[in-house]
């Protein structure tokens, strides 16, 4: 089944046309690259990179086109000297009223989709961030230095308080610091670099902004203000409305792929993606929104799509039709997902490896997290 999928996949139009023209040039991964040049400029002391990821359900397309994937590249390429760490953050999670039941599930399969994805524990921190209290204890230090102002202007907040009626009585004072939590996460390790999706942006602006500063406050090098690597797909958008992000919380399941879709699943979501009726295949965004994502999604999808950018691969599919190209589409999300979710149903079956993991973890995260803190502990005077 699988041999013939690929023959299939390797047989369609446009790329036997693309060969034929040697169209393919390497896949350019803009984020490995920005890193690179960092490393190559600099003599500092040795990266640590970190990101974090809500386990609040299965990730769709969108987290791992623009957050996972760069991760495992990360992890893949950095030179031995580079720590990496990866948190399960579900401290984060419960901003928004959980189910206890649910959450212990979802931090469970979360670690294990962050095996299936290609993370490997001997090499990556993987930790659930409320096993590491330092986490907590530098929130509330710089809960002190935060202003309630620039938090108050933050993106997700101003939405959350758009559509709030009852002078703020919904809304929870943690949905409100969630960005100190989140700065403390990445300087509590000393991050020299964190690779998220566009949307976190304005979160790490922030946390480079306390760690700035609190270092004049208190005394420089305390903390170090990290670099957003903000992934070459920035932004993937709902199958069903792509004027919104992809998100786990939408109310249509057919508006993301999940990591654990089946291959039918895929097809049929993306036979349905909502497009437009004009003619051809062209790369607009502003006007054409629901056919750039998918070239989005096609471009992001792997080492299977070797071109430039996404409007030279719509000038490939130009001789398509819609149809086709959303074929084409499932065909290089199918060979993305396939064997995560394989690999996921195997992992997610073994309790006693992932309780070992997460073990691990949390000592490797503790010790990580011991000497930052310490340093802020002593700066402002709590011993
Ligand atoms: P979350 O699921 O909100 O914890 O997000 C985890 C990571 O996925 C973050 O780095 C986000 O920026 C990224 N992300 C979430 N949704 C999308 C999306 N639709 N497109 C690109 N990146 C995304
Ligand atoms: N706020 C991020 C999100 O919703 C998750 C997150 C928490 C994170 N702490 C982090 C990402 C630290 C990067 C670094 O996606």
């Amino acid at each position: 089944m699988f041999a013939r999928h690929c023959v299939q996949r390797r047989d369609t139009l446009w790329r036997q046309a693309a060969i034929a023209a040697g169209r393919y040039t390497r896949f350019n991964n803009g984020l490995t690259h920005q890193y690179r040049a960092l490393s190559a400029t600099t003599t500092n002391p040795p990266k640590t990179i970190f990101s974090g990821i809500q386990p609040t359900g299965v990730p769709h397309l969108g987290n791992y086109l623009g957050a996972l994937q760069q991760w495992v590249k990360l992890q893949n390429e950095s030179s031995p000297d580079t720590t990496l760490i990866y948190s399960l953050v579900d401290l984060h999670a419960i901003t928004i009223r959980q189910d206890p039941a649910l959450l212990r599930q979802w931090k469970k399969e979360s670690l294990a989709m962050l095996l299936a994805i290609g993370l490997d524990p001997k090499r990556s921190i993987v930790f659930h961030q409320s096993d590491v209290p330092a986490h907590t204890e530098l929130m509330w230090i710089l809960s002190c230095q935060a202003s309630t102002g620039y938090l108050g202007r933050m993106t997700q907040w101003k939405d959350k308080t758009a559509n709030e009626k009852d002078g703020g009585e919904k809304l929870k004072l943690g949905l409100f610091s969630y960005p100190v939590l989140q700065a403390a996460d990445v300087l509590v390790h000393g991050a020299t670099h964190v690779p998220v999706g566009h949307d976190q942006a304005q979160h790490l602006e922030f946390a480079r902004q306390i760690a700035n500063g609190f270092n004049e406050n208190y005394g420089k090098d305390v903390l170090l203000a990290p670099e957003t690597l903000i992934s070459p797909a920035k932004r993937i958008m709902s199958l069903t409305d792509p004027s919104t992000k992809m998100s786990k919380s939408h109310p249509n399941p057919k508006s993301r792929i999940l990591l654990t879709d089946s291959d039918d699943a895929i097809r049929s979501k993306i036979k349905s993606a909502v497009t437009d009726s004009f003619d051809g295949i062209t790369y607009q965004p502003d006007r054409r929104p629901g056919v750039s994502n998918l070239l989005d999604i096609f471009f992001h999808s792997g080492e299977a799509v070797e071109t430039d950018d996404q409007v030279a691969l719509a000038k490939h599919l130009e001789g398509l039709n819609l149809k086709a190209v959303k074929e084409e589409v499932a065909m290089a999300v199918i060979e993305v997902v396939r064997p995560i979710r394989e690999r996921y149903e195997n992992i997610v079956q073994d309790q006693k490896m992932l309780d070992r993991v997460a073990e691990e973890g949390k000592e490797k995260a503790r010790r990580s997290a011991e000497m930052v803190l310490g340093r802020v502990r002593k700066a402002v005077g709590l011993f």
